[in-house]
């Protein structure tokens, strides 16, 4: 019992250090499903290219700023905005803990951009967009994905 119980604990610990990296069609799946496709205009093809150059699909991926605070997952979501890393300020307009954005089930992270996004501005949030994926073409992120 006790064994066991360490067993999964351990392996359960295992999980959560190991960074994942997702194939570029699971995470489209996924942003599927949780409706982004069309999401403010911004076709499936968009996000994936924003999530490329964000994190490379690493959904564990977390990145230091220079002023301290720090971004998160496939979107790098950033704390002193979004979500409370309990690290320094943050103003947590996402309502979330900083890591839930790196769970490989993208839930709280499409929350998170749905929120983001609400504030006006579109994938210009994102810096990474402006210098590398808007304004090229895209479609060509989606090849051989199928979605159902
Ligand atoms: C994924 O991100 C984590 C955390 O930032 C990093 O330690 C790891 O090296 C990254 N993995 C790859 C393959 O880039």
């Amino acid at each position: 019992m006790t064994t066991a119980l360490l067993i999964s604990l351990v392996s359960c610990l295992l999980a959560i250090n190991q960074a994942i990296i997702m194939h570029r069609c699971d995470v489209a799946k996924l942003l599927y499903k949780e409706d982004l496709h069309g999401f403010e205009g911004y076709p499936l093809s968009a996000w994936l290219c924003l999530a490329f150059v964000e994190s490379k699909f690493n959904t564990s991926k977390i990145k230091e700023n220079a002023d301290g605070s720090f971004d998160y997952g496939i979107f790098q979501i950033n704390s002193h905005y979004w979500c409370n890393d309990y690290l320094s300020h943050s103003e947590n307009l996402c309502h979330t803990d900083c890591i839930e954005l790196l769970n490989p089930d993208l839930l709280s992270t499409v929350n998170c951009v749905k929120k983001i996004m609400s504030g006006g501005g579109g994938l210009n949030n994102w810096i990474e967009w402006k210098l590398h994926c808007s304004g090229r073409p895209l479609s060509y992120w989606m090849t051989g994905c199928r979605l159902a």
